[in-house]
């Protein structure tokens, strides 16, 4: 029987060893009173039985078998009243079905008809979770919008130590809360973010610039969005294509970005600086196209272009910085770590992002980065490669985890 007035969670089974877990995610959930309407893959019945779900959840439990037996049609059914599907735990297997649009069960079937939010919760040997095509799957699952929660390391079940354990009920239970309820956590919030490179005249036609894409900015703009938040952008040079919703301001300067930075700051809660901000610009801007014939010496041709310093508006911002929440972002080709802690106690930041922007792990133009994140109390936390979706996700939690924001939002 559906409940409008519950939140229905689809609980997809897979078969792995961790499906026994699943039964006590199922009980708390129902425990907690959500409608928990479980689906079993026809391998994880060989570790868990419908029985004791359906007795636990007080629900159909729903498998391949059943759901050929009866004249509606389950899987759109289910799909349709989910305002969750959580698969826990997720075999490589339905891993790789829902990475790729499969749909030859009731659950994989579920999975590509049902448009609301979707966790998964990979638990699996860590070489099948290392392995390159699950990694990919798992990049794609994230670019489709769906939440992966990262596996726990430790000993597995097949006798080795690895990373692939199931991450355990608790960590499952806060995602799930947050996916249904967190969501709105930013409204009423004003969000800036700066986003894309800047470009320093050196004449009419020429400029100094940089590889920026604006993707990390534009990421974080979609999931504060999401997440309720008023968002600005200040953007520079790009590669975007649109941002409804997003009061975009159009800069091409690191003078032009310090002066919109300035005029919005006093206004906003929570500033993200993910632009690539010039440090250097040339002393002066000649009126005319320089001549490719000019200053020849000793038969190779040599042009110097004095430069002189921009604005540094991390460090403006920091002098004026009150009640703002303030990430910025080092871009570094060396010393990472050592650049970006320097970084985050010269300007004052709550929290700084530092990624690789050297060699073939540039994150400059990518959909991908690897960052590592380090705040003000001294505290890092290293990430995988992912893609810049799943990045803003992650950075926007951890905003809304600082003592600060605990704050404001009281
Ligand atoms: C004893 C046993 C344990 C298994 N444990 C896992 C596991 O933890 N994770 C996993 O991805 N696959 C595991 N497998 C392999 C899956 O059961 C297999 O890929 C299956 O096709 C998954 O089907 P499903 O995704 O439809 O449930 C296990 C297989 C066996 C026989």
């Amino acid at each position: 029987m559906v409940n409008k007035t519950k939140k229905n969670i689809v609980l997809g089974i897979t078969g792995g060893i961790a499906a026994y877990k699943a039964i006590d995610l199922a009980s708390t959930l129902t425990k907690l009173d959500y409608e928990v309407h479980v689906v079993l893959t026809a391998e994880a019945m060989k570790f868990v039985t419908p029985l004791t779900l359906e007795v636990i959840t007080k629900n159909q439990v729903w498998t391949d078998q059943n759901s050929l037996e009866k004249s509606s049609i389950p899987h759109i059914k289910l799909a349709d009243l989910a305002d969750l599907v959580v698969v826990a735990p997720a075999t490589a297997n339905t891993i790789a079905k829902g990475a790729n649009g499969l749909a030859d069960n009731l659950l994989s079937s579920v999975l590509l008809a049902a448009d609301c939010p979707k966790l998964y919760v990979p638990a699996m040997n860590s070489k099948m979770y290392q392995h390159d095509a699950t990694q990919r799957n798992l990049r794609d699952l994230a670019v489709q919008g769906a939440v992966v929660l990262e596996p726990a390391e430790g000993m597995l079940a097949c006798g080795i130590s690895g990373k692939g354990r199931y991450p355990g009920n608790k960590t499952v239970l806060a995602q799930i809360e947050s996916m249904l309820f967190g969501d709105q956590a930013l409204e009423g919030f004003n969000v800036l973010v700066t986003a894309g490179g800047t470009r320093e005249a050196i004449d009419p036609v020429r400029y100094i610039g940089n590889r920026s894409s604006g993707k990390m900015g534009a990421a974080l703009c979609k999931e504060a969005l999401r997440r309720g938040a008023h968002v600005t952008l200040i953007l520079g040079s790009h590669e975007l294509t649109e941002l409804p919703e997003v009061n975009i301001i159009r800069v091409e300067t690191a003078q032009e970005m310090y002066e919109q930075v300035m005029l919005h700051f006093d206004t906003q809660d929570i500033v993200i600086k993910a632009a690539a901000v010039a440090d250097f610009k040339p002393e002066s801007v000649k009126e005319q196209k320089i001549k490719k014939t000019e200053d020849t010496s000793g038969g190779k041709k040599t042009k110097t272009i004095s430069l002189e310093g921009t604005v540094d508006i991390l460090k403006e911002i920091s002098l004026k910085k009150d009640k703002q929440i303030v990430v910025g972002f080092a871009a570094e080709t060396e010393n990472i770590a050592t650049n970006a802690k320097k970084k985050l106690k010269e300007k004052n930041l709550d929290m700084i992002v530092a990624n690789q922007v050297a060699g073939e792990e540039s994150a400059f133009g990518s959909d991908d980065n690897t960052a590592t994140l380090y705040w003000s109390n001294g505290k890092g936390r290293e990430l995988e490669k992912m893609p810049k979706s799943e990045l803003a996700r992650v950075l926007v939690e951890e905003i809304i985890k600082l003592p600060k924001f605990v704050k404001l939002a009281r």
